[in-house]
Order: C-alpha cells, then sequence, then structure tokens
C-alpha cells in the first residue's frame, strides 16, 4: 500500500524528464539535420520564404540584404540606444544559437532592453525559422561552422 504513491511519483517524474528531453531537443535536432540541397539545417525553400518575410518585416530596419543601415552597428545613439545590426554574418548575430535567435524575433529586444519589436503577432515559428534561414543563406561557411560549434554548446 506504502508503495504505490512512491511508484506513481517515479513515473511522474520520468514522463516530466522525457518531455522536458522532447523539449530540448526541437531546436537543436532542427539546426543539426543537414539538408541535401543546402548543406546546413534549412532548405531552398525555407530561404525563399524567408527572403519574401525579410523584405516585409526587417528589411525596413536591418537593410534589404541584411546588411545594416548604420554605419557602425556598435555605436549608440544619443539616448543609448544601439542601432540595428546586419544579419548577414558581418555582425554578431552568428554567436546566439536558433533557439535565441528565434526567441529575439519572436520577442523582440525587449528581452535585452533593446529596442527592436517582437514579431510572434505576425511571425509563426515556422516563419520565424524561414527568417533565420534567408539570413544565415547570406554567412560564409566559417561563420555558419562557428555557429553550429555555439548551438552544440548549448544544446
Ligand atoms: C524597427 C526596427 C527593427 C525591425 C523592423 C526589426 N529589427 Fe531586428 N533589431 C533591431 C534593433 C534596434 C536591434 C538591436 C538590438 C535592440 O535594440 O533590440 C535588432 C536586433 C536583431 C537581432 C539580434 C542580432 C544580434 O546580433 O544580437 C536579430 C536576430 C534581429 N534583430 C532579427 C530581426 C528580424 C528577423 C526581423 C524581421 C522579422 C527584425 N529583426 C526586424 C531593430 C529592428
Amino acid at each position: 500500500m506504502t508503495k504505490q504513491p512512491i511508484k506513481n511519483i517515479c513515473l511522474l517524474l520520468m514522463l516530466c524528464g522525457f518531455l522536458l528531453g522532447l523539449a530540448a531537443c526541437t531546436d537543436s535536432t532542427e539546426y543539426a539535420e543537414v539538408n541535401n540541397e543546402t548543406g546546413r539545417w534549412y532548405s531552398t525553400a525555407q530561404i525563399n520564404e524567408g527572403n519574401i518575410l525579410f523584405q516585409q518585416f526587417c528589411a525596413v530596419c536591418h537593410g534589404d540584404q541584411a546588411q545594416g543601415l548604420a554605419e557602425d552597428w556598435r555605436v549608440r545613439d544619443s539616448e543609448g540606444n544601439l542601432p540595428p545590426p546586419p544579419l548577414n554574418g558581418t555582425a554578431h548575430a552568428w554567436h546566439h544559437p536558433l533557439a535565441v535567435l528565434d526567441q529575439v524575433i519572436a520577442e523582440g529586444g525587449a528581452l535585452y532592453e533593446g529596442n527592436m519589436p517582437g514579431f510572434s503577432g505576425q511571425l509563426d515559428k515556422e516563419e520565424r525559422h524561414a527568417v533565420i534561414a534567408y539570413f544565415q543563406s547570406l554567412w560564409n561557411d566559417e561563420i555558419y561552422q562557428n555557429w553550429l560549434r555555439i548551438n552544440d554548446q548549448q544544446n
């Protein structure tokens, strides 16, 4: 009789562990998969979709080639705000693993006292990933490999 609750708790803990494991895996398996067309985690269809969304939602601040529009993305303005940085691999977006990039796009700069608006209302996760695929397609292989390593460390 007294053993039954303990057994139930054990089962519950195992189930939680399993679900947490699944949740932690979704983003890490996505970036780890290698697509035949690109040799990276995303397909050319994702790049194309992401390009359209990027022009619609992001280019106004980040530039139509994700090149950034400010002269120097590291220099804050008179109010102490950072300009929208390039996302084409020349700034530091590659320091962020996939889950963090996704979170910045969904929730915006409020995460780190920045100015960028969040897009969770306009872009679902699949669309946010397509946008990431688009700007990552502008990264050279060295930057992309460095980014993969950062993902491995964080997952
Ligand atoms: C209104 C201007 C604006 C728009 C529109 C905008 N951003 Fe930003 N973004 C910023 C600013 C400013 C920053 C710098 C950090 C901050 O202040 O939030 C930033 C930072 C980022 C970063 C972090 C880069 C890094 O190196 O840490 C990513 C990723 C990003 N933006 C992606 C996007 C994507 C994708 C879109 C379109 C869905 C988008 N942004 C639309 C202004 C914008």
